[in-house]
């Protein structure tokens, strides 16, 4: 594992700035780790004010031109990113599991390909972005829509290479430049593809400055020259940037996570519930914002599902996140480790009854990794902790429902709204559910059902904006009305 981390990446990597690796101006560097070995893998800029204030002046510098591209060049950039991604699948593949422990089965057959998929999907958009024209007898008016300017860029550790893409994507799309701030713990993947893009992204169209959340987040969100900021991450720091983005009363997009209510009902094809049940509790370790934590199973068949559920989840492989048959890897990082750990505490003093798991696992020449047993908690109430507040971790609690009223009462007491999943044969019910659900995706018969295009984003305190759709060219565009009179001459108001 040692040789591939060498080859792989840089000793050390600096801020990306008006298309040059520059150092920060404090000099100060931040570790990283593989979650997996606790190996070192390399060092990055803590970035901090001044250098946030460089990114920010180049971005908006290179605005000028690139928002008045060709839409057929800035697809061509797009289209280009996708088709590096493309090229090096695999090893971006092994960086992304290096830097975050996520296995190699989820990093080469889910983020690279996903995100190529974004890319890719927005380059279609730019010759697409239409205004509108309305005809009155004496005017024509025209809604332009234009890009915004310099878009802040902040993104969590759980899925880098996606998430910067679902927000760079449309930004450049759009016409606009962008500051990247990726997570402190985990952005060598993204650094390695931006550094591979450099002969095909115009200089300053996007910039990339590494640090800590708190020492570069409030610089950049407030910074005067920036015009829009779009952040996935928990709802504290949601909270904190909203009060930055009033500064300058920019717009925002918000995507903060959930607790998705997977429901189970009676009629449902049980073997596929189950499996949907633990690939929505294992795929990245559970570190992802719409995963299923909370199940919610029909009583008349609770018996048979647990049962299902349990030896299902105890056929996952869990080991080396290299290695292509492990399904299960290390968490990201200590903080998570600790967190999930305090919920495995937690959850039988509330009540709840452990199925499996619920405890550290220990890895055989993996002493130091951060990994956790898949753990099933049954009898949850939907008023318990652990059924309420995000664990993002490999941990499915299941509650018990009787009628259809009631389940979707349980599934929408949650101050989230993210995704959601629906399991059965009954097209009406399936429909019905979906339209009662107060969540921003709802999958039937096949949770993580994602296609290209499909809006993305959250009711309630989930956030607000929408990626991953033709609508986010709406949050990276503001319209021009301009209104084209027809007739010539005075109106002879003031003879
Ligand atoms: P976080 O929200 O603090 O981190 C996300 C990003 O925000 C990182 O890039 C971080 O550096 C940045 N950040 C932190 N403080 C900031 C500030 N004051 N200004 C600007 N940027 C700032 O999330 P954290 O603490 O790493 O994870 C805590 C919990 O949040 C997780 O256990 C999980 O429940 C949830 N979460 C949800 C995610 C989602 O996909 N919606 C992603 C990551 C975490
Ligand atoms: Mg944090």
């Amino acid at each position: 594992m040692k040789t591939s981390a060498i080859k792989l990446f840089s000793g050390q990597y600096g801020h990306l700035i008006g298309g040059e690796w520059v150092g920060g101006s404090s000099g100060n560097t931040i570790a990283i780790t593989n979650p997996a070995t606790a190996e070192h893998l390399a060092n990055i800029q803590a970035g901090d004010p001044e250098d946030i204030d460089r990114a920010v002046t180049s971005a908006d510098r290179a605005f000028a031109k690139w928002s008045r591209t060709h839409p057929m060049e800035r697809q061509e950039v797009l289209r280009g990113i996708a088709q590096k991604i493309i090229a090096r699948l695999q090893d971006y593949a092994r960086m992304e599991t290096l830097d975050n422990g996520k296995p190699i089965t989820d990093s080469a057959g889910f983020d690279m390909p996903g995100t190529a998929a974004v890319y890719d999907y927005f380059s279609t958009l730019p010759l697409h972005m239409r205004g509108d024209v309305t005809d009155f007898p004496d005017a024509i008016s025209l809604a332009h829509r234009e890009a915004l300017g310099v878009c802040a860029a902040i993104v969590p550790w759980n899925i880098p290479m996606y998430c910067t893409a679902l927000k760079v994507a449309p930004a450049l799309a759009a016409g606009n430049t962008v500051v990247l701030k990726p997570a402190e713990s985990t952005c060598l993947s993204i650094l390695e593809l931006f550094k591979d893009c450099q002969d095909i992204i115009p200089p300053g169209v996007v910039n990339i400055v590494t640090g800590y959340g708190p020492e570069v987040g409030e610089a950049l969100v407030a910074h005067p020259k920036v015009r829009k900021v779009s952040f996935t991450g928990s709802r504290p720091t949601a909270r904190k940037i909203m009060q930055y983005a009033s500064r300058n009363i920019i717009p925002q997009t918000m995507e903060l996570g959930g607790k998705s209510a997977n429901i189970i009902c009676a009629d449902a094809d049980l073997d596929a519930a189950a499996e949907g049940v633990v690939m929505s509790t294992v795929f990245n370790k559970g570190e992802v914002c719409i995963s299923g934590s909370r199940t919610f199973v029909h009583k008349s068949i609770e018996d048979a599902f647990l049962e299902k559920l349990t030896n299902l989840i105890k056929c996952v492989r869990q080991g080396d996140p290299l290695d292509p048959h492990t399904q299960l890897g290390p968490q990201a990082t200590q903080l998570q480790f600790d967190k999930i750990v305090s919920y495995l505490e937690l959850g039988p003093t509330e009540g709840a009854s452990l199925l499996t798991g619920g405890n550290k696992a220990h890895i055989a020449g993996f002493e130091k990794g951060l990994f956790i047993e898949p753990t099933v908690f049954a009898n949850v109430k939907n008023d318990m902790r652990i059924a309420q507040e995000e664990i993002f971790g490999p941990v499915s609690c299941v509650l018990r429902w009787e009628n259809d009223d009631e389940v979707i009462g349980l599934a929408n007491a949650s101050p989230y709204g993210l995704g959601g999943g629906v399991w059965t044969k009954d097209l009406s019910r399936a429909h019905r559910f979906a339209r009662n659900m107060q969540t921003g995706t709802v999958w039937v018969n096949r949770f993580y059902n994602f296609v290209p295009g499909q809006p993305l984003g959250g009711y309630k305190e989930s956030g607000f904006g929408r990626e991953n759709s033709y609508e986010t060219l709406y949050h990276y565009t503001q319209s021009k009305a301009v209104i084209i009179n027809l007739n010539e001459g005075p109106l002879g108001l003031y003879q």
